[in-house]
């Protein structure tokens, strides 16, 4: 079967075909990234704009490369949330007008379930397996038992670890997006006499909290540089200590959830599990625990819309079509919230006409 993705939850506009669960035929992704760069994050007018603008153009181009026709989509998917509203709205109007002339299902995704989907797209992964999500916006860690079951075991009080790596790219005058810019830069630190502060949050916790961190790194500079300029090496070595604290935090709780829920699996997906160091220390580190890691190929990190796809035809196969009662949901607190509860929300006495 071959289904559309659509994704436009941020600032990238993409479209994807996928055969079955993971044979992916295109991958189009269309960022805005450049256009926020001045402002150092994403300006959700700026990302809505782009969508409008572009989102044709974008799934054209994704059933063109994928050398196939548009009537012989089988399943229409759309990320329904978590993510900008007016980003949203658009990719779900997309495809609820798709779905409605071409008269094909339609299915809401979830976009950090499709995060951990990318793994599963990547590797065979046997559930049950811990998941964490690592992007820009959201932080958290679940148990996976099925591609419609997911129990949150904790998640960010405060910043994401992306959100982290581009605020402290800002602090450290490095550009934006800050997560790939430090990854590179800190593979020639040379120091290691700074420290900043693990926050653990408690012993058996398994929320995470990276704002501490933050400020700590703040000061930190305000202390040392009092406005002047930060040598480039210097720079470098704090990134780089900061980048240890995530990811000491990271893979201790990751682990700890493993074995807290006897799981010898963990699947890692989100923009961060692009970064080097976490890669190169949590193969290591998980395999002296007897933990099989999992991580997306690299171009399945960061947004796109295979992963949406792919996912959209693992719920297919459940029977969650939305049709058209699907509702975008820009709630950005990590919400599992199974789609078909969405399309149980019967408004058609309000849209008969
Ligand atoms: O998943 P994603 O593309 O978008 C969201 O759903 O939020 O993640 C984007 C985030 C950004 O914060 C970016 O700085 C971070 O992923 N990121 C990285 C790396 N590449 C992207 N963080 C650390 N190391 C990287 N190599
Ligand atoms: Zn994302």
């Amino acid at each position: 079967m071959l289904t559309l993705g659509i994704e436009t939850s941020c600032d990238e506009t993409a479209a994807s075909v996928v055969k079955d669960a993971r044979e992916i035929l295109s991958s189009v992704v269309l960022s805005s990234m450049e256009l926020h760069k001045k402002f150092g994050g994403v300006v959700p007018e700026i990302a809505h704009r782009f969508h409008l603008k572009f989102i044709n153009e974008v799934v054209e181009d994704a059933i063109k490369k994928a050398e196939v026709d548009l009537k012989s989509i089988d399943i229409i998917a759309a990320t329904y949330g978590p993510g900008l509203m007016g980003a949203l709205l658009i990719g779900v109007c997309f495809a609820k007008s798709l779905s409605f002339a071409l008269n094909k299902p339609l299915i809401g995704v979830n976009h950090l379930q499709a995060h951990l989907y990318s793994a599963l797209m990547s590797n065979r992964i046997e559930f049950p397996f811990v998941g964490l999500i690592i992007s820009g916006g959201h932080t958290a860690l679940v148990l996976v038992r099925d591609y419609d079951k997911y129990t949150l075991l904790g998640q960010t009080q405060d910043d994401a670890a992306g959100e982290a790596f581009d605020k402290v790219a800002k602090i450290l005058r490095l550009g934006y997006p800050g997560g790939p810019i430090i990854d590179k830069l800190t593979r020639k630190a040379n120091s290691k006499g700074i420290k900043f502060p693990r926050s653990y949050l408690g012993k058996d916790s398994l929320n995470f909290s990276f704002s501490g961190l933050k400020t700590a790194v703040l000061y930190y500079v305000k202390d040392h540089y009092n406005n002047r300029e930060i040598p480039k090496q210097d720079k470098i070595n704090i990134a780089f200590e900061f980048q240890e604290s995530v990811v000491d935090v990271l893979i201790h709780k990751s682990l700890f959830a493993c074995k807290q829920y006897k799981v010898g699996r963990l699947a890692i997906g989100g923009g961060v599990s692009r970064n080097s160091r976490l890669r190169e220390r949590i193969y290591k580190e998980a395999d002296e625990e007897n933990i099989n890691v999992y991580f997306p190929d690299y171009k399945l990190c960061l947004d796109n819309a295979a992963m949406i796809a792919g996912l959209g035809y693992q719920l297919y196969k459940k029977n969650y079509v939305s049709d058209f009662y699907l509702t975008p949901k820009a709630d950005l607190s990590v919400s599992f919230m199974p789609v078909r509860w969405q399309a149980s929300l019967n408004l058609s006495p309000l849209l008969s006409f």
